[in-house]
């Protein structure tokens, strides 16, 4: 699957006001899945933990392709502070983090026929950019968070309202919801399906959404 940086370039400058990429990389996933081998030892393993604080190392299987690109410059450039991500971000070149993005997208996501469960009142002000089942996002450029660990949404969540990940866009939104109401709003949107570990990804090539 190709994915062209280009593209990225557009919506990541239209849609965020962020940084301009390199618009001249072009994702080979095959390429990706070799440069992608040393994120599995923390990616791939099911409920794998970062340590103090504790929670859960985030899916990336089946996420789109353009969002992965603008969480690694992120790493990379320290508009999301985490020491271990940045030191895996930083070594990588704009063509080599297009690959890996390419490789992880794998399938571009699938709405769900139905939404399991009833969403809490406060998804309310996530579905117009994340899907009402958090799977079908409004542009590649937003996360899907179907399937995601719900203790990692809550810890995002949190970075976002305390300014420790900077986004001008999700600071926005978090500032209007009550941080009590984050662990209901995870753990609905952690029941859909969508996203898998790298370890699915690695056996499968893809992840298997109509398992039970
Ligand atoms: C030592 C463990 C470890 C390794 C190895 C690692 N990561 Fe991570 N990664 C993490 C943790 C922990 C987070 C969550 C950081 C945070 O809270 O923002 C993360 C977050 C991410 C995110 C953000 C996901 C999202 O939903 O926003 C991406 C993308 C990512 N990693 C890609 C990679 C890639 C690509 C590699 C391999 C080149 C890799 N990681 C290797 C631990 C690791
Ligand atoms: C106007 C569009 C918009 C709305 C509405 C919105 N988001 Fe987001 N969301 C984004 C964008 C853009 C990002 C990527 C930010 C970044 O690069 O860090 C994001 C990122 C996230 C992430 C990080 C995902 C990850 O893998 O690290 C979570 C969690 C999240 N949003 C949850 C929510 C929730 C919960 C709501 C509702 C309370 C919400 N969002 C409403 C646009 C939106």
């Amino acid at each position: 699957m190709k994915v062209r940086a280009a593209a990225v370039a557009v919506w990541v400058a239209v849609g965020l006001g962020g940084a301009v990429l390199d618009a001249n990389a072009e994702g080979d996933a095959k390429r990706g899945k070799v440069l992608a081998y040393t994120c599995h030892g923390c990616h791939g393993v099911p409920d794998y933990k970062n340590a103090f604080p504790n929670y859960s190392v985030p899916k990336l299987g089946g996420q789109n392709a353009q969002y992965l690109l603008t969480a690694l410059n992120g790493y990379a450039n320290g508009d999301r502070p985490h020491p271990t991500m940045h030191s895996q971000a930083a070594v990588l070149s704009d063509q080599e983090r297009a690959d890996i993005a390419a490789y992880l997208q794998a399938n571009v996501a699938q709405p769900n026929k139905e939404v399991v469960g009833t969403p809490p009142p406060a998804t309310q002000a996530c579905v117009s950019c994340h899907g009402t089942d958090g799977a079908k996002t409004i542009g590649p450029e937003y996360p899907i968070l179907a399937g995601q660990y719900p203790d990692y949404i809550v810890h995002a969540l949190q970075d976002y309202k305390s300014g420790k990940r900077k986004n001008p866009i999700m600071a926005g939104i978090v500032a209007g919801v009550d941080a009590k109401d984050f662990e209901a709003i995870a753990e609905f949107f952690g029941r859909q399906r969508g996203l898998c570990t790298t370890d699915e990804l690695r056996k499968h090539d893809k992840c298997i959404r109509d398992r039970e």
